[in-house]
């Protein structure tokens, strides 16, 4: 949500920082700006609502210099319009700040400063910042920035130019990333490696309440409240700048769909013990005894990763016998939780970043909780503030719709309940099971990417329904639910998933030959049961597509899927309905990868 990239160097800084722009814009695309420090000394900014491309657009050709900071917008205060992008720059013209996160006081600061004389360009929080930067006294732009954030409430990744400092950016942190690429005479500052790893792959993460100080040939990490000096020193991270790009296909989202077979296939990789019939999960940090003495789990995440959580919810009830449920983060910490210490909490988060869910493990650890992670971003602001974790290695995940984290973190938590059962009474023989099972899941979903033309040739029908229902039973369910927010999300077609038992209890009111049903019907012991729901959608003329091990009579299509373990299948169900999503949507002409108003890595509240 909101992506910041800057330069310090030797390099004309505006093409380097409009491709960290395009790189960065998954987070954030209703606005985005440019600020520079110019050869002949002074700010020059470019801003402009819209993409990216938009911005290059009217960027001058004479926008010559080699220190610059830039930012794409996803709009939390004031509308998305030139005037609201960033950077912001201070009454004199001579500071440019870049803000991601969000200042609660920024009300009270504004009054503020609107009495002193202070006259405000937007209608932004983040405009408070290169004003109270600009007003300081202070002797250096590092206690400059200091001084304004002694002001400031709220959350923050700010980058800050000043044209009487050009030979440094200053940049902050507080709950919304920053981290700084190390290249040879030459320093980047991004929200995400994604602006970085094209340049450099030597990365320091700044810690919230952490600044630094960057210039051509150098950096400096401190503390904000006292100034002190940090130790940070560069680690060299695994992703490459070719995870980023589309590699042939048309869209993210279509990409990474197909990456599944491979992603599982790491996230299961050195991770088997078949000696013991168990896994090893080296970054748990929690030993047998500790797994058997947990009464309860409970999953916190969400959206899609909510989903994936329900899935694992399942898993680990199943496999290990503990009760186990997920609750959206988001609706978890405002209700003010009894927390449990016989309770395992894990949070779910592809990016890591999730301000809910953030918030969630910082409540439960204040409480006294042992709080598990369930990451893809390593070494994120999740990943850090949790005991422990599984990592699901997905790789990076561009489309602004998750699929592939989806997959990957499903199968780290059957990994997890397999763990959990084999310490606890899951038999050896039903241990080996779901670990031939699991070795079987990238095969299959190779074998299910490549029946995608025929979910194409079904998209036809559904691009033109106004609303579908999604029905899935216990371990349907949350494969139900996840493809109707996917529907949503891509096509913006209205969906609802229910359980299938819950139909009659009200949504089959809704069922007429307009309102197709997608329903999943494994082989399972619910399989009669299912077929029951479909035969209640028929007889009221609904139409049924059906995501089955075998063809269902009652439905007008079946999408056959390979079958698994039970315990599994979930895993391998919702991924036919990514792809009827997606080729619905490419029907719709939908703007895929960047659907409206959604942006990847919801930092805020
Ligand atoms: C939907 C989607 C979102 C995210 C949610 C949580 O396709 O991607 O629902 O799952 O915003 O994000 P993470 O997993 O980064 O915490």
């Amino acid at each position: 949500m909101c992506g910041i990239v800057g330069y310090i160097g030797k390099r004309d800084v505006a093409p380097l920082l409009l491709e960290g722009l395009q790189r960065l814009e998954y987070r954030g695309y209703d606005s985005a700006g440019i600020a520079i420090t110019g050869k002949a000394g002074g700010l020059k900014t470019v801003k402009a609502k819209g993409r990216v491309r938009e911005l290059e657009s009217r960027v001058p050709k004479r926008f010559a210099g080699t220190t610059g900071i830039a930012h794409t917008r996803w709009a939390t205060h004031g509308a998305p319009n030139d005037v609201n992008a960033h950077p912001h720059l201070d009454a004199e013209e001579k500071v440019a700040v870049v803000h991601n996160g969000i200042i609660d006081n920024a009300p009270e600061l504004r009054a503020k400063l609107t009495a002193d004389g202070v006259e405000f360009a937007s209608d932004t929080d983040s405009e408070v910042l290169s004003h109270l930067i600009g007003r300081s006294q202070a002797a250096t732009l590092e206690e400059k920035v200091r001084e304004a954030l002694r002001h400031v409430e709220g959350t923050y990744g700010i980058a800050v130019l000043h044209a009487d400092f050009p030979d440094r950016i200053v940049v902050a942190r507080n709950g919304s990333p920053v981290v700084l690429g190390v290249g040879e005479k030459e320093m980047f500052v991004a929200s995400d490696i994604a602006a970085l790893v094209s340049h450099t792959r030597q990365i320091v993460t700044l810690d919230d309440g952490e600044m630094a100080t960057l210039k051509a040939d150098d950096y400096r990490t401190y503390t904000t409240r006292e100034g002190s000096r940090t130790a940070q020193s560069p680690e060299t991270v695994e992703w490459e700048a070719a995870s980023y790009d589309m590699g042939g296909h048309d869209t993210y989202m279509h990409k990474e769909m197909h990456e599944q077979a491979e992603a599982v296939d790491r996230v299961l990789r050195g991770r088997i013990e078949d000696r013991f019939a168990t896994v090893r999960l080296g970054g748990l940090n929690l030993d047998a005894r500790e797994a058997r003495s947990i009464r309860r789990v409970k999953i916190l995440g969400c959206g899609t990763s909510y989903h994936a959580g329900m899935v694992g919810a399942q898993m680990i009830e199943e496999l290990a016998r503990i009760p186990a449920d997920a609750e959206p983060a988001s609706e978890f910490r405002y209700r003010n939780p009894v927390v449990d210490p016989d309770t395992l909490y894990i949070a779910v988060s592809q990016s890591g970043e999730t301000y809910d869910v953030l918030a969630a493990v910082q409540e439960l650890k204040r409480k006294g909780a042992r709080v598990l992670g369930v990451v893809n971003v390593v070494g994120s602001a999740i990943a850090r503030e949790t005991d422990g974790g599984i990592y699901v290695h997905a790789g990076p995940e561009v489309c602004v719709v998750s699929t592939k984290c989806f997959t990957n973190t499903t199968v780290a938590f059957a990994l997890l309940a397999l763990h959990l059962g084999r310490i606890r009474d899951l038999s050896v023989a039903d241990g080996k099971r779901i670990i031939e099972g699991l070795r079987r899941l990238p095969e299959q979903i190779a074998e299910i990417l490549r029946g995608e033309d025929e979910i194409r040739k079904l998209a036809g029908e559904f691009a033109h329904a106004s609303s579908m229902m999604f029905i899935g039973r216990v371990r349907g369910y949350p494969v139900a639910r996840e493809a109707s927010l996917k529907l949503k999300e891509i096509t913006y077609i209205h969906a609802e998933a229910y359980p299938a038992s819950e139909l009659k209890h009200g949504p089959l009111a809704l069922i007429e030959p307009d309102m197709p049903t997608v329903a999943i019907v494994p082989s399972d012991d619910l399989l009669e049961k299912n077929r029951a729901a479909l035969e209640e959608i028929k007889a009221r003329s609904g139409r049924i597509l059906a995501v089955s091990h075998a063809v269902q009579e009652k439905a007008d299509h079946t999408i056959l899927v390979p079958q698994n373990e039970p315990e599994l299948d979930p895993i391998l169900m919702g991924i036919p309905l990514q792809l009827l999503a997606y080729f619905t949507a490419k029907e719709l002409d939908r703007d895929i990868d960047k659907p409206r108003n959604l942006a990847k890595s919801v930092t805020v509240e």
